[in-house]
């Protein structure tokens, strides 16, 4: 889709354009010559590294920004070896920043015995300013912060950075714009995410991603459906439509319009095989959907469903607008619906005020439900949320207990749920070449369960049909019954 001598074009005259993503074009050309220049006098190619932390958002987002690096000139490489080091950061919970720190130190270290080489830091945690505050004082070998809203910037900021000396600091409180038309760098070639919305809305009363992410911005659907007939025509077969609350999307769009049918527009686009998307808030789940769902032969039969806690009075507090008993209808509804269908959710323990007969709310919900699977969270403080200033924070050994009496409950329903489907024939994409078993692959299920079965590396990205053999815990073992794609 992108041509590097359309980027040595855009870079033209001294004033970049205005306008996006023109304005980036020029850029990546200008950033192109830079560094043809340093390439030249070190005699090697210079190589690049993202880390991601966090969700499948920021994975999108540094498939971005190694697109942009790629048509710059760079090439990957590992964090080890690379002269340009970015780290996509996240701040849901309080480990996901420290781990953060962590890596930090080490970089530091290897800086010292490459001092040409460049940091950058970008992402969620950058949106706060006290983390942002830290980084000036005491972190100075980081080239280059910028935050969430900016990173279509990335060749405008590098420019920067390989011009001049210091910390470049670029940080936007919020943004009304959507840039389309950059590049990205697929992790796999045949399943990629596509952007729905930014921003969330919805301040749950835990959640810092609101202030980070800012507010909602549903993409043009044209925008979208352009984007994934692009995918498809690249060879991709799986999309995962992402957002932080895809079911409320559309409403603010110039012409307003909804998420089923968003929906039932990627359902026609032909070389798709698979839609999977993410996530789904409870109180926003229309009818509709589970009729476009129940009607589709692409949607995948897996619906996460974050219920975070069981207790109305918690979910109250949490600010999540639905009830124990609309939560545990809706999910009825869902699975007598949709047969079959793969229930997973988010849980967490310990938010502030949750008492032992909260907590066993929530255990009831996990036994009415039988999820699929469950992410099980610690509740996390986090300074300038309304939970952060709630004054009866529950005593970290009460949460831990609770916490370790979760897990179990949830591994063994997750465990008798996934051994249903012995001997049955599914439908499986080969994904990867399995590390741990010579000569088999590993493929995922409609419903996003894991089957190893033995299979030529030639066959990743395609579907095939395959025997589920036999039930490990939370995986199978299969074998292909056909070497053809299922189309
Ligand atoms: N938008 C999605 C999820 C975003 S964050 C949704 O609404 O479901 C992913 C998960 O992290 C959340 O579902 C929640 O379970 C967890 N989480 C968010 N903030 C947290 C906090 N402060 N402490 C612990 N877990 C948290
Ligand atoms: Fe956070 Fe709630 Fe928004 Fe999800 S819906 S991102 S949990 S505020
Ligand atoms: Fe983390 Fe930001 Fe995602 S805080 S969970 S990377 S939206």
């Amino acid at each position: 889709m992108f041509h590097h001598i359309e980027f040595d074009k855009a870079y033209s005259g001294p004033n970049p354009p205005a306008k996006e993503p023109e304005r980036q074009y020029y850029f990546i050309g200008k950033c192109r010559k830079l560094l043809e220049k340093e390439q030249e006098r070190l005699g090697r190619p210079l190589t690049f590294h993202v880390t991601t932390f966090g969700c499948q958002m920021n994975a999108r987002d540094s498939e971005k920004l190694a697109g942009i690096l790629e048509q710059i000139g760079y090439e990957e490489a590992s964090e080890e070896e690379a002269d340009f080091v970015i780290y996509n950061t996240c701040t849901v919970r309080e480990n996901a920043n420290l781990k953060v720190y962590g890596h930090l130190g080490r970089l530091k270290h290897e800086k010292k015995s490459r001092p040409n080489m460049k940091i950058a830091l970008c992402g969620c945690m950058m949106q706060e300013p006290e983390v942002v505050k830290k980084l000036k004082k005491s972190y100075g070998f980081v080239d280059l912060i910028f935050g969430t809203h900016n990173i279509f910037k990335l060749a405008e900021l590098l420019a920067e950075v390989l011009e001049n000396k210091g910390q470049f600091v670029d940080v936007w409180e919020g943004t009304e714009e959507i840039v389309e038309k950059l590049p990205a760098d697929r992790k796999y070639a045949f399943k990629s995410g596509v952007n729905i919305m930014f921003g969330c809305n919805n301040f749950c009363s835990y959640c810092i991603v609101p202030y980070v992410r800012g507010r909602e911005r549903s993409r043009d659907p044209r925008e979208i459906l352009r984007e994934m007939e692009e995918l498809a025509a690249d060879g991709v077969v799986e999309v995962m439509l992402l957002g932080q609350n895809v079911n409320s999307y559309g409403k603010n769009l110039p012409e307003p319009t909804n998420f089923a049918w968003l929906l039932r527009k990627a359902e026609e686009i032909e070389g798709i095989r698979r839609i999977r998307f993410m996530t789904s808030h409870p109180k926003d789940l229309s009818e509709e959907l589970i009729q476009v769902m129940k009607e589709s032969k692409k949607i995948c039969r897996h619906l996460h469903l974050p219920l975070q806690s069981g207790s109305t009075r918690i979910l109250e507090k949490m600010n999540r607008r639905y009830t124990k008993e609309q939560y545990l209808e809706l999910a009825e509804r869902i699975r007598s619906e949709i047969p079959g269908i793969s229930l997973t959710t988010d849980i967490i323990v310990g938010f502030p005020g949750e008492t032992e007969e909260d907590f066993e709310d929530t255990m009831d919900v996990v036994r009415k439900v039988r999820y699929d699977n469950a992410y099980t969270f610690i509740y996390s403080r986090r300074t300038g949320t309304p939970a952060a200033s709630m004054d009866n924070q529950v005593a970290k050994e009460e949460v831990q207990a609770r916490f370790f009496r979760l897990i179990p409950e949830v591994q063994r329903i997750a465990r008798e749920q996934a051994a249903g489907l012995e001997g049955t024939v599914q439908e499986v994409l080969a994904e990867e070449i399995n590390e741990h078993i010579p000569g088999c692959l590993t493929g995922r299920m409609s419903n996003n369960l894991l089957v190893h079965f033995p299979g030529d590396p030639s066959r990743i990205g395609k579907l095939f049909p395959v025997r589920l053999e036999e039930c490990r815990g939370f995986y199978y073992m299969g074998k292909a019954v056909s070497q053809d794609d299922c189309g």
